[in-house]
């Protein structure tokens, strides 16, 4: 997507240096635009800990490249020769690596998926610089088909907003999101945005509440950055008011992303997420959650029992940041002594939800829908 009209990805590959990843270090929007480099796998762990980059497609395309910084980092430790470097303790470090690159965030399954991805991949490999070479492909196509995914969903969920706006003789679609579930939450395009830039870009017209999403202020910051950088109309609301604006007719749709899916249709989103259903439901709105299937978990069948909610710094609660006389600041909302608790997640059950949208098209939030798009997994269903 464009930023001040020069197309960028969260992430790519450093043009002059192919040891080095970059990504946009999302901390500082929409006040600065900061690119980082990412040169050894502890600083792409601490990037998706500390959330320079977050979104379940971006976690998952930044390990698939901190797999890769492995495969480099484990070739320099074991022996400055590739060919005689020990296969033993390549294969070691590379383990090593995995385990704090899943360790770092545990709600998005994306992470595994791509580590995963990666450890099959590099088996394959059968000298060390084979390896490399492996995991530096293995990680540009994570990257690629998540947004190849993400333009999918666009284009599918663009129809459900074109259905809206014919039946409200053009009039103003208007859309609920939280969080950013935008193409700063992927490599491009977005999930929950996409199909949102989609039908924009289509001349249909959208207007989207955004959600502020306490306590880090995705909505508030994010997602009004980049549907400001594509010119959609939006307003930026506090968390709570989603649900006056359903009772008077002011919601068309809603439509979130998901960090984790299981098959059976249960969404894990940004915490609040599940209030919102609640409200869609009741006020006979249509609930949508928009998702590429590297986040559906093939394994769990009951989200609110099985999928793990990250539980982050109390400080996220406390504090809140935002620019002041032209720097950004932090400052303290609550007493200072005030305990405070931060759940980074939750499940949306599939019964609220009205339909998935996924790279392959739109179908129910249960396991007959999802396996019926999804053939090839039902042997694990
Ligand atoms: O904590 P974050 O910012 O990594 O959370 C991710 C999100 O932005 C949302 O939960 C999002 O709606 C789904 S991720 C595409």
């Amino acid at each position: 997507m464009k930023v001040n009209g020069e197309h960028f990805r969260t992430i790519w590959v450093k043009e002059t240096d192919s040891k080095v990843i970059q990504i946009i270090d999302q901390r500082y929007l929409p006040h600065q635009f900061v690119i980082e480099d990412l040169t050894t796998v502890d600083e792409v762990v601490t990037a998706v800990k500390d959330m320079h980059v977050r979104g379940a497609g971006l976690i998952g395309a930044t390990a698939g490249f901190g797999m890769y910084m492995a495969t480099l980092e484990g070739a320099a430790l074991v022996g400055a020769a590739l060919e005689g470097a020990s296969a033993t303790s390549f294969e070691k470090y590379l383990s090593k690596a995995s385990e704090k690159l899943l360790a770092s965030r545990p709600t998005a399954v994306n992470l595994a998926w791509a580590v995963e991805k990666q450890q099959a991949a590099i088996r394959q490999g059968s000298t060390v610089a084979e390896k490399i070479d492996i995991a530096f492909k293995t990680a540009q196509e994570i990257a690629d088909s998540d947004a190849n995914c993400c333009q999918q969903i666009g284009h599918h969920g663009s129809q459900i907003i074109e259905a809206i706006s014919q039946k409200k003789a053009g009039e103003t679609v208007n859309i609920l999101t939280h969080c950013n579930a935008g193409w700063l939450a992927f490599v491009d395009h977005g999930s929950a945005l996409s199909p949102i830039y989609a039908a924009f870009d289509k001349g249909i017209d959208v207007h989207v509440w955004v959600d502020e999403t306490r306590p880090r202020n995705q909505g508030a910051s994010l997602t009004a950055w980049e549907l400001g950088q594509h010119q959609v109309p939006h307003t930026v609301i506090a968390d709570n008011v989603g649900g006056h604006l359903m009772q008077h007719g002011m919601v068309d749709m809603v439509i979130v992303g998901s960090d984790r899916t299981t098959y059976t249709g249960d969404v894990a989103n940004k915490i609040g997420t599940y209030l919102k259903a609640l409200a869609a439901r009741d006020n006979d709105i249509p609930f949508y959650a928009a998702l590429p299937s590297s986040t559906i978990d093939w394994e769990m069948e009951d989200g609110v029992k099985e999928i793990p909610i990250e539980e982050r710094s109390a400080e996220e609660v406390k504090y809140i940041h935002g620019l002041h006389d032209g720097e950004i600041k932090k400052v303290l909302l609550t007493p200072e002594q005030s305990p405070a608790m931060n759940f980074g997640f939750d499940t949306t059950p599939a019964r609220l939800v009205t339909n998935i949208i996924t790279e392959r098209g739109i179908c129910t939030a249960d396991k007959n829908g999802i396996l019926d798009m999804f053939p090839e997994k039902k042997a694990n269903g």
